[in-house]
């Protein structure tokens, strides 16, 4: 099957034939519009610079007249103007190569997606680090991003993978995963906010600890986790592709040892991400791949490698610490930078550097909106979407309920009785432009954990409205009448 959109061909899986096309989706027409002028329903929250932010969206699509409504945000989000005039913007008018007029960011290391820091820590920390016997504890929820590095690590050193269930309520058992640390555990790799679950983080409530209340509502207590892994002398890796682009994650307050996430998923451009990592482990993992900027000194029998970012590499345009060598003072426009090496042991060859660019105007954008504000106009958003699905028969929707004790994302992921999810999706496409998700959501084994192949998902960002919520209720109700005709 081909669409065609303003010269685009986009060639879509024969999977997507199941149902035949609606014979008036002939043109598929993508302008640039606000929310505002596009029929939109206003948003969820009446704050006014939340309900700014939604008129600078360029994703307002139409379909003969009808809005897509875009719910599969857990896959990747739109892209806000600012983001791509910043792109533009590099491209046109001061296109060059880096180290000119970059800053290093303190413990950042730029990669192309999480899946690659991940890589970066299994290939770089994982095998110079873990042996036979050592033990690497993940949860059965893990995206396969988490999973598949340490499968390929274990295969290689002989450390063992082990793996937490979930509980009744269906998030990870977080008291089995305490009762299986040992000094044999070398790594915890978890998830922040799970991409199918839809578990977020605790309330905190007067007089207690976000601490305590996680654990009462077993939903992942990062910090705690961490604590229980450095008793034992291991550390924590936080894939946080599903919580970064949604809350206030400070890394220094999880204490987490490696974080990553995806640009893709916060209103960047795909094709760059980032690892956190603390300094001196950084410093002590060897480079992950071999090439230019890497390198320190490069002679035909070996070579020397570039400093890791640190902390004391730091620093801002003109302020270059004394001790920093092999400078070359580049004069580009009227400011004078600096060129060097050091910081990019973790970041071989030219980087995506408009796409460097691109997040950081999209990292600008979400703080200039809040990040807590997103994250509270969020909570409201995945009630209400969680409320308005269970009242559709016949729906299971995975994951535990919102509570006084836990908050749940933006995003429910649920299967309708002897309807399968990527029919539903389908349909919900072709008749009703509701852009949904089917499949297994890049986690297989939490699937066939749940005793199924596959789930739909809907999922939500802080420019999705109750109202998108509401016509997404509406579409799967006349779905699911649909299919039940067939019966
Ligand atoms: C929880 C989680 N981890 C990891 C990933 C991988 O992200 P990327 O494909 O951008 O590397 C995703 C993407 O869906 C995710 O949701």
């Amino acid at each position: 099957m081909m669409i065609t959109m303003e010269g685009v061909v986009l060639k879509l899986p024969p999977s997507l034939r199941i149902i035949k096309p609606n014979p008036n989706r002939t043109n598929r027409t993508f302008r640039t519009a606000t929310f505002a002028s596009a029929s939109a329903p206003a948003p969820l929250s009446t704050d006014p610079q939340l309900a700014n932010t939604h008129e600078n969206l360029i994703f307002v699509q139409e379909l003969n007249g009808k809005r897509i409504v875009y719910l599969d945000n857990a896959a990747t989000s739109q892209k806000p103007a600012a983001v791509l005039n910043a792109l533009q913007e590099y491209y046109e008018t001061y296109n060059s190569n880096v180290h000119r007029g970059i800053h290093y960011l303190r413990e950042i290391v730029f990669t192309r997606n999480a899946t690659e820091a991940i890589n970066l820590v299994a290939y770089s920390w994982g095998l110079s680090n873990l042996k036979k016997g050592d033990e690497v504890v993940l949860t059965v929820a893990e995206h396969h991003s988490a999973i598949v590095p340490w499968q390929f690590v274990a295969q290689k050193t002989g450390a063992v993978l082990k793996f937490v269930s979930l509980t009744e309520d269906e998030v990870p058992d977080v008291e089995k995963l305490r009762e299986i640390l040992s000094s044999q555990t070398k790594l915890i790799v978890v998830h922040h906010v799970s991409n199918v679950l839809g578990l977020s983080d605790g309330k905190n409530e007067p007089g207690q600890t976000p601490s305590l209340l996680f654990l009462q509502a077993s939903v992942l207590p990062i910090d705690q986790i961490v604590s229980w892994a450095h008793d034992v002398g291991a550390k924590v890796l936080v894939d946080a592709c599903q919580s970064v682009p949604h809350m206030v994650v400070d890394v220094k307050s999880l204490d987490a040892d490696f974080l990553v996430a995806s640009s893709h998923k916060m209103c960047g451009p795909t094709g760059v991400g980032f690892l956190y990592g603390k300094s001196e482990l950084l410093s002590a993992m060897p480079p992950f791949l071999g090439g230019g900027e890497m390198i320190s000194d490069v002679y035909l029998d070996h070579s020397t490698f570039a400093e890791p970012p640190s902390s004391w590499n730091f620093y801002h345009l003109r302020f270059v610490p004394p001790r920093i060598n092999k400078q070359i003072k580049v004069a580009f426009g009227d400011q004078k930078f600096v060129e060097n090496q050091d910081g990019k042991r973790f970041e071989a060859g030219t980087p995506a550097i408009g796409e460097a660019i691109g997040l950081g105007a999209a990292v600008d954008y979400l703080s200039g909106i809040g990040m807590q504000k997103i994250h509270d106009y969020e909570v409201e958003l995945a009630n209400y979407l969680y409320d308005r699905l269970c009242s559709v028969p016949n729906v299971r929707v995975y994951g535990p309920p919102p509570s006084r004790t836990v908050n749940r994302a933006a995003l429910c992921s649920f299967n309708v009785e002897d309807v399968h999810p990527t029919d539903l999706a389908t349909f919900l496409d072709q008749q009703h432009s509701i852009a949904i998700r089917s499949g297994h959501h890049c986690a297989q084994p939490l699937h066939r954990y749940l005793g199924v192949n596959a789930s739909a998902r809907a999922s939500l960002y802080f420019y999705n409205t109750k109202e998108d919520v509401d016509e997404f209720i509406r579409a799967l109700n006349d779905t699911i009448s649909f299919f039940a005709s067939f019966k």
